[in-house]
């Protein structure tokens, strides 16, 4: 993706040499600025900055947002599984240790790494480039305790763009699966991992033309997720709809073969 705007790259307060040069390569590599953290002005803090951090992982904070890489609800939704073997993602992509996963709205990767541990790889495609950046640096150095996050961050690649500008030059059956997680029309406010994204986050909707994409280049399966009461259940039809009244969560399934 071109990078029109400017962004300001620095570090975090006192930092160390490697942090210092970090900052300033990542400036060079997205054509921007780069500002000694002692001289970082207000307006930066306004317009938004990325922060290396002293275990190399990239922070962006604006006037609204502090956005910072966390394997955040993977780590439940794993625990969940290796006890019940019950997840309604992990069942709808049919995962196999084989399988390559294309998932068009990466956001903040959570999904991605769990997807990971169950299959050989996971593409994320994210359009927000300070989302793209947090979770690339993120998953390059965030200090993964556990042995599965280790193993599954290295087997994610990621894309900064639009999943409509990339779509049509996919070659068809070129995933085992297509995974999209829109933002959600009606969302829940409520203590949700993604409030911190909400102002940063793009807000595309699935067309006709996305969707006959997606079916293109899946080998087998395309799983969409959203939510009860959003438009894409009226839109499109699916093999399969599964997911919980409770969250009102729920997984559309394409079934190729
Ligand atoms: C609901 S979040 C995905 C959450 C993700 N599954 C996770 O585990 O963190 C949706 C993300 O998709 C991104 N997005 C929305 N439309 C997009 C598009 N057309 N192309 C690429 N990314 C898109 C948003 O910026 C947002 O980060």
């Amino acid at each position: 993706m071109t990078h029109s705007i400017k962004w300001i790259f620095t570090t975090s307060h006192k930092p160390n040499k490697e942090q210092i040069d970090k900052a300033y390569k990542l400036s060079k590599e997205y054509k921007s600025k780069y500002r000694n953290r002692r001289h970082i002005r207000d307006i930066d803090k306004e317009n938004g900055m990325f922060i290396v951090e002293r275990d190399f992982t990239v922070k962006f904070a604006d006037k609204n947002s502090e956005i910072f890489y966390h394997p955040s609800i993977s780590k439940i939704r794993y625990n969940n599984y290796e006890s019940s073997e019950n997840d309604y993602l992990i069942k709808t992509i049919d995962a196999t240790p084989e399988a390559t996963v294309l998932d068009l709205t990466m956001g903040l990767g959570s999904e991605a790494l769990f997807m990971a541990n169950y299959v050989k790889e996971v593409t994320g495609v994210e359009a927000s480039f300070p989302l793209y950046l947090v979770v690339k640096e993120g998953l390059n150095n965030y200090n993964f305790k556990q042995e599965w996050m280790k193993k599954a961050s290295k087997k994610i690649k990621i894309i900064n763009d639009n999943y409509k500008n990339i779509l049509m030059n996919i070659e068809d059956n070129s995933y085992d699966v297509v995974y999209c997680d829109p933002m959600f029309e009606n969302p829940q406010m409520k203590s949700s991992p993604l409030n911190s994204i909400r102002q940063l986050a793009v807000y595309d909707k699935i067309s006709q033309e996305d969707f006959e994409h997606m079916v293109r280049i899946a080998k087998k399966r395309v799983v969409i997720k959203a939510r009860e009461n959003d438009s894409l259940w009226d839109k499109f039809t699916f093999d399969e709809k599964v997911g919980s009244k409770n969250s009102g969560v729920y997984f559309g399934v394409i079934k190729i073969k």
